[in-house]
């Protein structure tokens, strides 16, 4: 299967799951219920799903694992945007080409749903489907998603990212905001997938999470460059958020120029640590190129 075909099938493969997985929930709160379906469910490149496939897959891994992983950690990706968007956060009005979840519904219930898809993602890794191998691991994979996404991770660089808005850091720590709040959930994919890798060496996990940490940092460094050069209607997010609510980016605080040049560096730096592997790392690279020219 080519690159473009798997990417397809990891996208509907996840979005499928995810779907019975919410459908499946009883109705004693059908509006909250409606708003996660909406947070998780309505558009989503599924990315870090991707990645994990693509790690998952070079380490043969069964697909089960690959899957229950990805939609824990798209459980708590969705949660991330719907408070992302708050008035209280960002203020975001549009998501994936649609209402933000506020919007959509209310306030109280996206700060409802996205509390529902955080712990949701935990019964995933503690409920769902795994090999063998993989349940004897589940509290080590819970353990992972739950410091990427808290205080050591996401929720700190969030903070970090709220702190700075309207006032000016410097790239250092513009750059260690971007690794928690972008960095840690990319890494967490790398992690989980080969913490339930039964053979891997310790060296050829840490180059795959710190693969995946850089990747995640150029990542963010690209929104930051399309929230300045992107179209509000290919992005399905509003162009020019950041700068009208005073946030700190590579552009903003770098020049164009020279953010892009950045995004290469890390760009090549992602490539150079795949090179180190004993793998075909084929659709690993073209997974990198993907992060970093992709228009939306
Ligand atoms: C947006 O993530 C937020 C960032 C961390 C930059 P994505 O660009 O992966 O969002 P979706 O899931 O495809 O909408
Ligand atoms: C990443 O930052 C958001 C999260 C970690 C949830 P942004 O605030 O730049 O993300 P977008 O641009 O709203 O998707
Ligand atoms: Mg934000
Ligand atoms: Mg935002
Ligand atoms: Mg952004």
């Amino acid at each position: 299967m080519n690159f473009d075909a798997l990417r397809q099938q990891v996208k509907h493969q996840t979005d499928e799951k995810l779907l019975h997985l919410i459908s499946s929930l009883p109705d004693h709160a059908p509006r909250l219920k409606q708003a996660m379906q909406h947070a998780l469910l309505v558009g989503g490149k599924r990315m870090r799903p991707l990645l994990a496939h693509l790690i998952g897959n070079s380490l043969d891994i069964p697909q089960q694992d690959q899957l229950t992983i990805s939609m824990a950690i798209e459980c708590i990706h969705a949660y991330s945007l719907v408070h992302d968007d708050l008035p209280a956060m960002d203020d975001d009005d549009l998501r994936r080409g649609q209402p933000t979840c506020h919007i959509q519904f209310d306030e109280a219930t996206a700060i409802l749903a996205g509390d529902a898809l955080q712990t949701l993602a935990f019964s995933i890794l503690a409920d769902q489907p795994m090999s063998d191998y993989a349940d004897g691991q589940r509290a080590r994979l819970v353990s992972i998603l739950a410091k990427a996404a808290g205080y050591m991770g996401m929720c700190g660089g969030q903070a970090i990212d709220l702190a700075a808005t309207g006032k000016s850091i410097d790239i250092e720590e513009l750059t260690r905001l971007h690794r928690l709040k972008t960095g840690a959930l990319l890494g967490a994919c790398a992690q989980m997938v080969t913490q339930v890798a039964p053979s891997i060496s310790d060296q050829d996990q840490q180059s795959l999470i710190n693969y995946a940490r850089i990747i995640g940092l150029a990542f963010q460094v690209q929104d930051d460059i399309l929230d300045i050069e992107g179209d509000a209607q290919v992005l399905g997010k509003p162009q020019g958020s950041d700068e009208q609510q005073g946030k700190n980016t590579f552009p903003g605080l770098l020049g164009m120029t020279q953010a892009k040049q950045e995004l290469a560096a890390l760009h090549d730096e992602a490539l150079n640590t795949l090179a180190s592997l004993p793998y075909n790392t084929d659709y690993l690279a073209a997974f990198t190129d993907l992060m970093v020219q992709r228009n939306h």
